[in-house]
């Protein structure tokens, strides 16, 4: 644990977090104190093991399965979250995936899917996180907000990608599920803001960086010269989520090492 643990007593749920972004930013979670559900939908043994690294490092964790997209499944892991730490006082909305394909290819199927988990997982998660802070309000000893979410978003929230139009599509559709909800809620003392990730070193994205040659690619996009590490997003998660960011509501701050600079354009146009 921290030295000077932020999160200490708060429960915090992280979606998709056996692996990549998610581990990172569960392990960071409670790396400052709070007890965190390490949600997941396959791969049990990979969550066992985020949930063993956290206790290895004097934290609490527990795992849960539930697939953000089903309304069932989402309503009974948060019920699994109370019995366990009995509140939520922090949502990590992280679960996403990719299914790419050039425009005229792009199935029904993969638009849906992409759709279901990326955004309307997000939306199912959130609500029943607004609900229970509705219900509990604020705890003054725990947090100055009565709940904080964060929506992992991308820079494709505003960076158009061909190729991967419903992945844009939804990551659009996350930032405007974000602002939205931070304006009706900041009132309850809700805070809703998202983290937009540039290219992170995770299993999403591995074509991109898994050769020297593709590396180099990539970094022409990053003017910070370096891909970024799960980590980044953890520690900037962590902040997020105390009250030392307590008055950010309703943003997106981009982690990207300056793709969202349009890199491009600083020696052209
Ligand atoms: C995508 C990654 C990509 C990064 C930068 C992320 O949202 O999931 O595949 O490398 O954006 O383009």
């Amino acid at each position: 644990m921290n030295n000077n643990p932020k999160l200490v007593g708060q429960a915090a749920l992280v979606t998709g977090a056996n692996s990549g972004i998610g581990k990172a930013v569960a392990i960071a979670l409670a790396n400052d104190g709070a007890k965190v559900v390490v949600n997941y939908v396959t791969k049990p043994e990979l969550a066992d093991s985020v949930v063993d690294e956290i206790k290895a490092n004097g934290g609490t964790a527990i795992a849960l399965q539930a697939d953000v997209s089903n309304e069932q499944q989402v309503q009974a892991m948060f019920q699994q979250m109370y019995q366990a730490f009995g509140t939520i006082d922090i949502l990590v909305n992280n679960a996403g995936l990719q299914k790419d394909s050039a425009f005229q290819d792009m199935s029904l199927a993969d638009w849906q899917l992409v759709i279901n988990i990326n955004l309307t997982g997000q939306f199912l998660c959130a609500r029943e996180a607004v609900r229970e802070f509705l219900r509990r309000g604020i705890n003054p000893a725990i947090s100055k907000a009565a709940g904080k979410i964060i929506c992992m978003s991308s820079v494709h929230e505003v960076i158009p990608w061909g190729g991967h139009v419903n992945y844009a599509t939804s990551k659009g559709g996350v930032m405007m599920l974000m602002k939205s909800m931070a304006q009706e809620l900041a009132p309850k003392k809700i805070r809703v803001n998202s983290i937009g990730p540039g290219a992170i070193q995770t299993p999403i994205n591995k074509s991109a960086w898994d050769t020297p040659e593709a590396l180099e690619k990539l970094l022409t996009l990053i003017p910070y010269d370096r891909i970024g590490e799960p980590e980044d997003i953890g520690k900037l998660a962590a902040w997020m989520a105390s009250d030392e960011s307590d008055y950010i509501t309703g943003t997106t701050i981009f982690c990207d090492g300056g793709m969202t600079l349009y890199p491009g354009f600083s020696t052209n146009g």
